[in-house]
């Protein structure tokens, strides 16, 4: 039989980490968490509820009903997907869109908010076979993962992989728009105080900007391979 692994992979907003998950997933039957849609759906939740305002986020309020938020995800046979639920509700359509994604980053950086989701996905991880994307899966949720990866690219180029993105899911925004919003996330994402996007030392590194998708697979499945051998 072959052996139960995790993998972690880290990097900045819109360098195709999720794609590079699901691809995993897929070659490997691994289970797949994207945790950053788990900071998307707390999110959607806060704005549902009127917990963020101009002055940020009513973080007491956001405390008192914490524990009343489930989050799941369930897989669509027919989108061959993970979606993500919230409450028993499918929020997938919602978290996704700029609004969220202006947001985000507000609901991220609160503790009880972290402590929450890094135990929820420690929970998902601890019998292994998990691919795990977001931002402190190799240093804070996995430091022991088996394999870590580390994905960056230039982010003028993430910012136009983002924008033709949204674009084709029919959201109008300005190129700028998108390329400020993952500057203000990068920088948001670095400088966080609890556990900021860090590369762990043991992570891999890969800068996309010049190499194409199937290359980067290629090369990511090779250590893979390695790693089930050894
Ligand atoms: O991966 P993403 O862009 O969907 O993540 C949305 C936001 O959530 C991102 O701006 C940073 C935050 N995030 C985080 O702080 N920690 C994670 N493990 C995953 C995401």
């Amino acid at each position: 039989m072959r052996k139960m692994i995790n993998i972690a992979i880290d990097g900045h907003s819109s360098c195709g980490k999720s794609t590079i998950a699901k691809a995993i997933s897929k070659r490997y039957q691994m289970k797949y968490i994207d945790t950053g849609a788990m900071y998307r759906a707390i999110s959607w939740y806060c704005i549902q509820n009127n917990l963020i305002s101009e002055a940020g986020v009513k973080i007491e309020k956001l405390k008192e009903d914490i524990s009343e938020i489930r989050l799941s995800f369930r897989y669509n046979f027919d989108t061959e997907s993970s979606e993500t639920f919230l409450n028993d509700e499918n929020v997938e359509g919602y978290i996704r869109t700029i609004e969220v994604s202006e947001k985000v980053s507000l609901v991220a950086k609160i503790p009880f908010v972290r402590e929450k989701l890094v135990i929820l996905q420690q929970e998902i991880g601890k019998d292994k076979n998990v691919v795990m994307d977001g931002r402190d899966i190799g240093t804070k949720v996995f430091p022991d993962a088996d394999l870590k990866f580390f994905i960056t690219a230039q982010v003028a180029i993430r910012a136009k992989r983002r924008w033709e993105e949204l674009k084709d899911n029919g959201e109008k925004l300005s190129f700028d728009k998108v390329l400020e919003n993952l500057k203000m996330r990068d920088e948001n994402d670095v400088n966080r105080k609890i556990n900021p996007l860090k590369k762990a030392e043991d992570a891999i590194l890969i800068d996309n900007s010049d190499i194409s998708l199937a290359d980067q697979n290629d090369f990511i499945f090779s250590i893979i391979d390695k790693t089930f051998k050894e």
